[in-house]
């Protein structure tokens, strides 16, 4: 898929959901940008374009929400170390049959497999959006 300006969140979540017909198991899929790019909002579209029916919310409390023991989407914002996020078992996701999505990866890299993909998402203004695959 090409990068993309997304000018609405109904438009990121349209191609999120379009973007999730080309993930496969074993995923591993990077969501990076600042603090209210539209990570978890890509996350949300992802979760629909799989056919998950349950709410994606950020997780809170936990690192990682399960969606049908599919979908993985992990929050490492409060993650403090690596070795931190190993001991919680977080490395133990990736290829482990289901896709896994991820903000602030940066906090786990040194666990994050070798092949991923990496959607970048870049305020441009209020409501505009660069996303970058
Ligand atoms: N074009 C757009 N695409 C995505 N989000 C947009 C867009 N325009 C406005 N927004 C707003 O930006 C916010 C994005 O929030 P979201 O929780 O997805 O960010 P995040 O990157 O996950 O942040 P955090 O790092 O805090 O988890 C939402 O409130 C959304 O409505
Ligand atoms: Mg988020």
């Amino acid at each position: 898929m090409a990068d993309f300006i997304s000018r609405s969140p109904e438009e990121t979540l349209a191609w999120a959901e379009q973007f999730a017909k080309s993930l496969r198991p074993n995923d591993t899929v990077l969501l990076l940008g600042e603090m209210g790019a539209g990570k978890t909002l890509i996350a949300k579209g992802i979760a629909k374009g799989l056919g998950i029916r349950e709410e994606v919310t950020s997780p809170t409390y936990a690192y990682v929400n399960a969606y049908d023991d599919y979908l993985f989407h992990f929050d490492c914002y409060r993650v403090t170390s690596e070795e931190q996020a190993f001991r919680l078992g977080l490395a133990d996701y990736f290829g482990a049959g289901g896709i896994c999505l991820v903000e602030w990866s940066e906090n786990i890299a040194g666990l994050l497999p070798e092949d991923v993909k990496r959607i970048e998402i870049i305020k441009r203004g209020e409501v505009d959006r660069e996303i970058r695959f």
